[in-house]
Parts: C-alpha cells; structure tokens; sequence
C-alpha cells in the first residue's frame, strides 16, 4: 500500500490532533456589529469544517473594542461574544475539525474601513477612535496618530488577551494562535519601524520582543497546558531597517526555550506601506517556514500563495513546514481538501452527512 501523503497525516500538538494538515487561516469577514458574528460566521467557518480541512481557524478575534481592525470585525471581551464563539468552536468540532481561534489585537492599524471601502481610515470625528501602539507614529498618511501606550496600559492589554483566552477555553477552541504579524499591535512592538521606544519594550530585539513574551505569559495563565498555542509573525518587514528572518529566528529560538509556545505560523509584512516584496511567486514565504523550522527547532506552519495539493505535499514532506495554511483557495473553495484528496489518490474524512460527496 502506497503510504499516505504527508498532506493527509494526522499531526498533534500537546493533546489535540488534526485529522491532516491543511488549515484554514484566519479570515477576517468584516461583517460583525459590537464584535458580535451572525449566520454569517457560522457558514463560513462551518462550510470551511464540513469541507475536510484539520484545522480551521476564526478570523482574527480581537480582545477589546478599540483592538478591531475597522467596526465590523469580530471579538471575544463579552459573555454575548463567548456565546457566539461557543456556537462556532461546536459546530468546527462536530464537523471533525479542530477548532483555533486567532485572537489579536489592531494597535496603529485600528480604525479603518473595510477593504471593499478602500480599509480607508476613520477619524474619531467620524465614529472611529484614536488607535495604540508603542509609539506616536501612525501607520500611514491619514491615518490618526496612535496613542503611545504606557507601561501600565500594556499589562492591561495583556490582561485582555488573557480574559479572552480564558473565554475561548469556555467556548471549545482547542488551539489559540496569537497573531503577532501584520504590523497589528504585537508586531509593531517587535518590529523597529514602528517601535521607537527607549524603555524597557523598545531598543533591542529582547526589549522589543517584551510585550509579545509578557502577552503570552498572561495567556498561558489562562491556556490550559494540554492546549497548544501557536504565535503568528511577519518574518520580514520587506522594509529597509526593518525586521529580517534573521530577527525571527532568533525571536524564534527565544519562543521555543520558553517552551509553551508549539508553532510559528510564518507570515511577512504588514508594518508599513513602504514595504517592497520582491516577488509574489507561489509558496513566496515557505523559505521562512523552512528556516524557523530548521534553526529555531520549533514547528512551523507555511502560509501565503498555496495552492496546489503537490505543492503542499512538496513543502510538508520535505520537512520545510509542519502545517500549510491556507486563505484565498479555501476561501474560494470550501472542498478544496477534497480535490487534494483526490489529486494525491486518498480518501479524505468528511462527516459523515457528506460521505457521498466521495463518491460523486
Ligand atoms: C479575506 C482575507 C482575510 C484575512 N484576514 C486575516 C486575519 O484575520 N488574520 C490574519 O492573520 N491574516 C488574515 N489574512 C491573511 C491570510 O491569513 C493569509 O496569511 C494570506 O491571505 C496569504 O495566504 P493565501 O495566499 O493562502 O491567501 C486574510 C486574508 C484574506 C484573503
């Protein structure tokens, strides 16, 4: 018997297991009131379960109100939005899959529109509000300068994360991912473009990496240790002065000593419109799912222009990633687990309402 493709193989992290590889990445729907999902989160990330993938992730659920992206976005700081969660981690489980929930925070990049009306900013003036960051620098030309956070405010936001955490842990998820990347929150602490700071969360990699450690810290009071967590960051700020992959792998390496942290999902970009990706070929930021893996001993997850099923099964059986996560061919096709099933000839688990569907 040929043995099973790479892609298909169940995968474990502390005590949960994925019934393959694939994972569904977060996608923000832009369409919740107050934080609050509808009928519209349930399809979306049920028809994303129901479709065979092993790991589907919410898009990212931010702790606090003035933490969304633009109004619509979703989050997790009430008992309403717990109930919300708590439908959609029972209906990710009840359709096999395992249920992970990014959870994040917008920093400097707080307050716009959603991307259909350009993400343009809001002014407080207009029903926005006035963003946070590690310093007073806005993110872009019309964006409203952010407030630089104090010390104490810091710990407040971690104390956020971690009241969400513990309300995730209530609703069913089973994997929290902590979304480190973008240029949201913690990676404008991390990355030296948008953190200017001279106390002790600013300077060098270790007092820039402070509010990301400090994060996971409150997190992981609330995380049980059976549950794993993952972090998400931008290896490159494909910026001039900016964070390199040689910056994460040693953020990386740090991660790993910590020893609760079980997977970098390895991203780029986001921290500043001047960023210039030289170019955008399928797999483009697997090189650094690859090297995180190899030089920081940590298990990685490859994300961004993923497509095809062999060349998933190309970067997980060469050891380059141990997940591939996927966001626009999944969200173009919610049985695109399916059709890699097919493409490298094995019989994926869908539930059992859809078995059918193998045979069509
Ligand atoms: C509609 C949409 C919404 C997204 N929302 C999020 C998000 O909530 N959190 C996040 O970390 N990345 C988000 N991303 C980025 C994806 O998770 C992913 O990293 C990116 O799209 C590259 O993967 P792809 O080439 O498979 O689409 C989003 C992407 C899309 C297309």
């Amino acid at each position: 018997m040929a043995p099973t493709p790479h892609l298909f193989r169940p995968v474990s992290f502390r005590s949960v297991t994925a019934r393959n590889r694939i994972t569904v990445a977060p996608m923000c729907q832009y369409s919740a009131a107050d934080g609050l999902g509808d009928d519209w989160h349930v399809q979306h990330l049920g028809a994303r379960a129901a479709g065979g993938a092993g790991i589907v992730f919410t898009e990212a659920t931010h702790v606090s109100a003035i933490g969304r992206i633009t109004p619509g976005c979703l989050g997790l700081w009430t008992a309403a939005h717990e109930a919300l969660l708590t439908r959609l981690a029972t209906l990710i489980s009840r359709c096999g899959a395992v249920p992970g929930i990014q959870l994040a925070h917008a920093g400097r990049k707080a307050s716009v529109s959603p991307p259909w009306q350009a993400s343009a900013p809001i002014a407080p003036e207009q029903g926005g509000w006035v963003p946070l960051a590690p310093s007073p620098i806005a993110f872009a030309d019309g964006h409203t300068v952010p407030h630089a956070l104090t010390p104490g405010e810091i710990g407040e936001i971690a104390g956020q994360f971690a009241a969400s955490a513990a309300m995730a842990r209530r609703a069913g998820f089973r994997i929290i991912e902590l979304h480190a990347a973008h240029g949201y929150l913690l990676h404008s602490f991390l990355s030296p473009v948008a953190n200017r700071r001279s106390d002790a969360y600013g300077g060098d990699l270790a007092g820039r990496s402070r509010a990301l450690m400090e994060t996971i810290d409150a997190i992981r009071a609330e995380w049980p240790e059976d549950l794993p967590l993952f972090v998400r960051l931008s290896c490159t700020d494909w910026v001039d002065g900016g964070l390199t992959i040689e910056d994460t792998v040693t953020l990386a390496r740090a991660l790993a000593r910590r020893g609760d942290v079980d997977l970098i999902d390895c991203s780029s970009g986001g921290v500043s419109p001047a960023q210039r990706i030289p170019s955008l070929h399928p797999g483009y930021q697997v090189p650094f799912a690859e090297r995180v893996r190899r030089e920081a001993g940590i298990a990685t997850g490859a994300v961004g222009l993923i497509r095809d099923p062999h060349q998933a099964e190309e970067i997980l059986g060469n050891g380059r990633a141990d997940l591939v996560i996927l966001a626009r061919a999944l969200l173009a096709d919610p049985a695109w687990p399916l059709r890699a099933a097919r493409a490298l000839g094995v019989t994926p688990e869908l539930p059992v309402q859809y078995s059918r569907a193998l045979l069509s």
